[in-house]
């Protein structure tokens, strides 16, 4: 076994306390916080209903607090925290000395409470959503149910989704990229029989690994160097709010100059972090025994993209998209994983030595920005200081064989059923109802609109049960100067889970879609899928539930600035 100094034994220490996704129970991960203040405006939604008897009832909680991240000062963070009110004391999984939300764990059929109590600082109303269930509009996070600190909103739904790897955060208008980037955020699984008896990875073997890009200060602040809301205005939300003042340390420039430019081409490219971390730590070590494993991935950054691969070149074995197992595994040299998307990875060590190092990388791929017109714009550098471009390769973390063990499982060749919709029962499967992104300035529209919090335009009505085919299309952008090829959105829908039954590309950018589309897995169910500049990708779903959902682009600066709309489903 090859020696571990005490800097990577701290390393091992803290990746292993995330491997208790099967067992052990954790203790709270800290004392319930107390309600600071009553305010006015405070509006406590959705009274307890009589009838509604809950398997699971948990206390959520977003706090702020500080964790150590970097060596020497902690950082200033924001965060869920949670405890069990009644229920399997393990169906919360605390992150302790981590910014990442605890783990929820649920099962199909189970009756859910929760009690969300806004505990942010002033200026930070908060509402959270639940990405990917499937749920009734009032439970699920729309930005107009937000509430003011002090506030709560409580929870109430039956667990109808397939089992997988969901996550929740914030969605509150403007908000939710600054929330997110400060560290809300958490897992979210749904478990069944077909899973459980799957012949997957468990226990200490089924490990989730949240991947997210951040920029530090030189106190080992979060650097948040984004304008947000309206474009034109350049109004500059960026400081943290009371108690977290000191957060943009010497970055917060004010608007003018080279920071003002930079926080406005963040907003529209996106926020791009210097580091990677993956489960709230930097440099993560992941130690594993020489067996299978089951790897929960999610892109858990505002906007930057990964191209996942093997630092060995050992093909990526695919068992689950966002919503659930697929049918059987399928192998990539690569897997592409947009802001928001989750996918889930069958990996052997079995053959392996003790001492064995290899890692996750994220390779180079050509993102569309970087094809402006040949003036030697330097974009990305505008955008986003020091960090790397989107699109340059990334070490993402190091894999560390450090026990021999004997048994080992196989992997399944039937994972579970996946049923998908027939396309003879969609309402319009020759004319898809189309979705167009534009660019016009610096502003990216969705059908030539932006999000009014309560407009849902003809166009956006849908009827309750029926199955329809959208269709969206990246547009390029003649003529636009800051960007005619337009960028990779990762698209995301909320109330339900689709699938992907056609992508297609221009020919002129067929080339830059070569470099990605081998890493897309459409095979299973999805809620959120990237189209690269000039695509055009159909998918099928069916509208459960009536109300009003929204529907975005999940790189969360172009959500903020208003790449969101309604859609609505009447019955
Ligand atoms: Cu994770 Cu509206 O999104
Ligand atoms: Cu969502
Ligand atoms: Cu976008």
């Amino acid at each position: 076994m090859s020696k571990v100094t005490r800097r990577q034994a701290l390393k091992l220490a803290s990746s292993a306390s995330l491997m208790l996704m099967g067992g052990a129970t954790l203790g709270a991960c800290s004392a319930p916080p107390t309600m600071k203040s009553q305010t006015p405006d405070v509006v406590s939604t959705n009274a307890k209903s009589s009838t509604f008897v809950p398997d699971l009832e948990i206390d959520l909680q977003a706090v702020q607090d500080e964790v150590p991240i970097l060596s020497g000062s902690k950082t200033q963070v924001w965060r869920y925290s949670a405890q069990v009110v009644k229920g399997a004391a393990n169906s919360v999984i605390a992150l302790p000395d981590n910014y990442l939300g605890p783990i929820i764990k649920t099962r199909i059929g189970q009756k859910i409470r929760v009690n969300f109590t806004n505990e942010l600082p002033e200026g930070q109303p908060t509402i959270v959503h639940w990405h990917g269930l499937v749920l009734p509009e009032d439970m699920d996070g729309h930005p107009r149910y937000a509430i003011a600190p002090g506030g709560t909103y409580m929870y109430e739904f039956e667990m109808k989704n397939r089992a997988g790897t969901y996550w929740f955060h914030p969605h509150p208008h403007e908000l939710t990229p600054l929330q997110v980037n400060n560290g809300l955020a958490g897992l979210f699984l749904v478990s069944n029989e077909e899973e459980s008896s799957a012949g997957l990875p468990s226990g200490e073997q089924d490990i989730p690994l949240i991947i997210q890009d951040r920029t530090f200060d030189a106190n080992n602040q979060f650097v948040y160097n984004v304008s947000m809301g309206d474009m034109g205005s350049m109004t500059n939300q960026n400081s943290m709010g009371n108690g977290m003042g000191g957060m943009m340390g010497s970055s917060d420039g004010g608007m003018m100059g080279t920071q003002g430019t930079q926080n406005m081409m963040s907003s529209f490219m996106g926020f791009l972090g210097e580091r990677i971390l993956v489960n709230g730590k930097s440099d993560f070590t992941l130690p594993v025994a020489t067996r299978a494993y089951r790897l929960r991935l999610l892109n858990g950054s505002n906007s930057r993209l990964y191209k996942l691969a093997w630092s060995d070149g050992t093909p990526m074995t695919v068992i689950a998209t966002d919503g659930g197992l697929l049918e059987r595994p399928v192998t990539r040299s690569f897997v592409m994983l947009a802001p928001g998307e989750r996918v889930e990875l069958w990996v052997d060590f079995s053959g392996r030595k003790v001492g064995d190092e290899f890692g996750l990388n994220s390779l180079a791929f050509e993102s569309g920005e970087t094809m402006m017109g040949g003036g030697g714009m330097d974009t990305m550098g505008m955008v986003s200081g020091n960090a790397p471009a989107l699109g340059a390769s990334m070490p993402i973390l190091t894999v560390r064989v450090i026990t021999q063990v004997s048994e080992t499982l196989k992997l399944p060749t039937q994972l579970s059923r996946v049923n998908r919709i027939n396309i003879a029962d969609a309402v319009n499967a020759t004319s898809p109802r189309q979705f167009r992104l534009t660019l016009n300035g610096m502003q990216w529209l969705i059908n030539g609109r932006t999000f009014e919090m309560d407009a849902v335009a003809s166009d956006e009505v849908v009827k309750l049960g029926t199955a329809e085919v959208w269709e969206f299309i990246n547009e390029i952008n003649p003529g636009q100067m800051m960007d005619p090829n337009g960028m990779p959105h990762p698209f995301h829908i909320h109330g339900v889970q689709f699938n992907v039954i056609e992508r297609r590309v221009l020919p002129d950018l067929k080339r830059l879609w070569n470099d990605v589309r081998d890493g897309y897995v459409d095979d299973g169910w999805k809620d959120t899928l990237l189209l690269m500049p000039s695509e055009k990708v159909k998918v099928l779903m069916r509208f459960t539930n009536t109300g009003t959902f929204i529907f975005h682009c999940h790189n969360l600066e172009h959500e903020s600035q208003g790449m969101m709309r309604n859609y609505q489903v009447r019955a």
